[in-house]
């Protein structure tokens, strides 16, 4: 009995580690694959598909802690996993929920909050 007690504490623990042990330099990596084209290799907002896009709203810098602090994880989190139509945003913003984890996307997170000052 102990031990099942014991195994399902376990089982519980680990996603919440899994999201405490988000990995910036996996998030940063992430970043330049899928993110760059459009938010820029430093996550200023300049990337150079957005001119050609016609973006009418350019995305907020990464780099501008004071305009990102409008933004909390959970919006980051909705605005990566649903894209920008989801939140009446621009929808140039894709969605990546299809295409990354969870764990993943609080890495993108760990990162962009790394930035800046
Ligand atoms: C095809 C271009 C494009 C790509 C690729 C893209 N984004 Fe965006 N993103 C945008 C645009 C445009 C906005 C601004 C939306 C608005 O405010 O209306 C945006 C907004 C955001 C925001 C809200 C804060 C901000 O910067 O304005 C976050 C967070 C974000 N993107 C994260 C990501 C992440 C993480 C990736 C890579 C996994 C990514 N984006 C890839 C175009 C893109």
């Amino acid at each position: 009995m102990n031990r099942l007690i014991a195994g399902l504490t376990f089982a519980a623990l680990v996603p919440v580690s899994a999201a405490l042990a988000a990995d910036v330099s996996n998030g940063a990596n992430i970043a330049a694959a899928k993110c760059a084209p459009c938010h820029g290799a430093t996550g200023a907002g300049d990337g150079v598909m957005l001119a050609s896009l016609g973006v009418p709203v350019p995305p907020v810098p990464w780099t501008d802690k004071t305009k990102m602090a409008n933004f909390t994880d959970q919006k980051l989190i909705d605005v990566i996993t649903n894209g920008g139509a989801a939140l009446k945003a621009s929808p140039l913003m894709p969605a990546f929920g299809n295409q990354l984890s969870a764990a993943q996307i609080a890495d993108l997170v760990a990162y962009i909050r790394s930035l800046g000052k």
